[in-house]
């Protein structure tokens, strides 16, 4: 017998608007202290199969190459009778991150995320500093999705922006 496909876990129903395909039409923006500041296209993919947990790709292109750039695969979590989401996210620079923060309540509109908990694999990115702290922030209006993301390293110690991008839902 084939898998069969679930229809939305209730316990995500309050997210529901989050999953689909998210697009950045306009070139996001890359920073940091450490290098010369960036641009990139970005796609998310928000999908479930009706487990309690939202399966998350972020996929990032170079604007002029169309090369790939930074990915992350992981879920996205509600922890039961509250608004509490965890993120749990493998990057291609070889960091695990566990992301865990609120969804806010007065909108369910946003969702504001840190990471204290990393792991860096023997494979991460020998020329980057280590990663030690993460917090990304989501904000959602209509059809449109907003992303901050600050990081700290060993170099930068302070959460720092590394990350602005503006998605529209396509799908
Ligand atoms: C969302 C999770 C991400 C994490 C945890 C992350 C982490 C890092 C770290 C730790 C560094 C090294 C900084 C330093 O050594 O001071 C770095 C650099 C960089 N990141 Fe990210 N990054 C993420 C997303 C992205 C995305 C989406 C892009 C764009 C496509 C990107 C592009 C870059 C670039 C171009 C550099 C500089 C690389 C170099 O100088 O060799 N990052 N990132």
């Amino acid at each position: 017998m084939e898998m069969k496909v679930l229809q939305l876990h209730e316990l995500l129903h309050v997210l529901a608007w989050l999953e689909g395909t998210w697009i950045t039409d306009e070139p996001a923006m890359g920073m940091y202290p450490t290098i010369k500041p960036f641009n990139y296209y970005d796609q998310i993919n928000i999908t479930s199969i009706g487990q309690p947990m939202f399966n998350y790709i972020a996929q990032s292109w170079h604007p002029d190459s169309g090369i790939p750039m930074h990915r992350e695969n992981g879920f996205l979590q509600i922890l039961p009778g509250t608004n509490k989401v965890v993120l749990s996210l493998i990057g291609n620079i070889g960091a695990f991150t566990v992301e865990q923060g609120d969804l806010m309540s007065n909108d369910n509109n946003t969702l504001d995320l840190n990471s204290n908990n990393i792991l860096l694999t023997d494979a991460t990115v020998p020329t980057f500093s280590p990663l030690t702290k993460t917090r990304r922030v989501y904000k959602r209006n209509g059809d449109n999705l907003e992303l901050i993301f600050y990081m700290a390293t060993a170099k930068t110690p302070e959460l720092t922006e590394h990350l602005r991008a503006k998605y529209r839902k396509v799908a």
